[in-house]
């Protein structure tokens, strides 16, 4: 009896309420074009992510090539041949998946030359342009990008935020005043790259800067570590207390 009572007042916290990433219906960065950067090598790993993903609960799938002047020239033409290829596959094999797909551009002069020439620029949903930072250094110019992206009519979408850890509290909300959203990694959430990612992302939760969750789908392990995140706490918190624009690119 008192074991018991014991053990009841030390079990851990009930676990999250959230089964799945239903509620999302639409997953907004990924990288699952086969053999065009770090993401999916084959066709057939291709579709085994978007199985995976399949079985998370979503309906619908932008994914989100990597263009970075150094390793990925990719064009808005090689990433859109290379998801004909994707959703070719996917009705030869009787899936039932809604796939389409933008990019990420890294935050390089090769980015900044795009946008001044509006050249090449795909956007998530014709809408928003998905931009990552370096994970290392501080970029400048920052500001200007999100300015530059407005005036040719796209809202900007800040990828994982949480990953940069020279970003001040001070900073993230100069991004969001001047209109840059904010897309969280799932796998962020779930502590998967490491603890101060994870403190970082629990603090744009709180402090209610997210509009968009991301699984940032590389590979298998990814997908694996998705089930992780369901566990959390601060999931839940996300999920209920903040209206997500996953669901309206449907
Ligand atoms: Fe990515």
């Amino acid at each position: 009896m008192l074991f018991n009572l014991f053990s009841k007042k030390t079990a851990p916290a009930a676990s999250s309420a959230i089964r799945d990433y239903a509620d999302l219906k639409v997953d907004l960065h990924s990288h699952l074009i086969p053999g065009i950067d770090d993401g999916s090598q084959s066709l057939e790993e291709s579709i085994a992510l978007i199985l995976e993903l399949k079985k998370l609960g979503y309906q619908k799938l932008i994914t989100t090539p990597h263009i970075m002047s150094d390793y990925y020239r990719n064009t808005p033409e090689i990433i859109l041949s290379g998801l004909e290829l994707v959703k070719n596959e996917l009705k030869n094999r009787g899936i039932d998946m809604k796939m389409e797909a933008a990019a990420e551009y890294y935050f390089d002069e090769y980015f900044l030359s795009l946008l001044q020439q509006n050249k090449n620029i795909i956007a998530i949903n014709n809408e928003y342009v998905l931009f990552e930072l370096s994970y290392l250094n501080k970029p400048q110019g920052v500001l200007d990008a999100i300015f530059a992206i407005q005036q040719l009519g796209y809202k900007p979408l800040m990828a994982h935020p949480e990953r940069y850890p020279y970003l001040s509290v001070e900073e993230y909300t100069e991004f969001k005043e001047k209109g840059c959203l904010f897309q969280m990694n799932l796998l962020s959430i779930g502590g998967f790259y490491g603890k101060s990612v994870k403190l970082l992302a629990n603090q744009l939760i709180d402090l209610g800067m997210v509009d968009m969750v991301g699984t940032d789908l590389h590979r298998m392990k990814h997908a694996e570590q998705l089930y992780y995140t369901l566990e959390s706490s601060f999931l839940e918190k996300l999920f209920t207390e903040k209206d997500l624009l996953n669901p309206t690119l449907l």
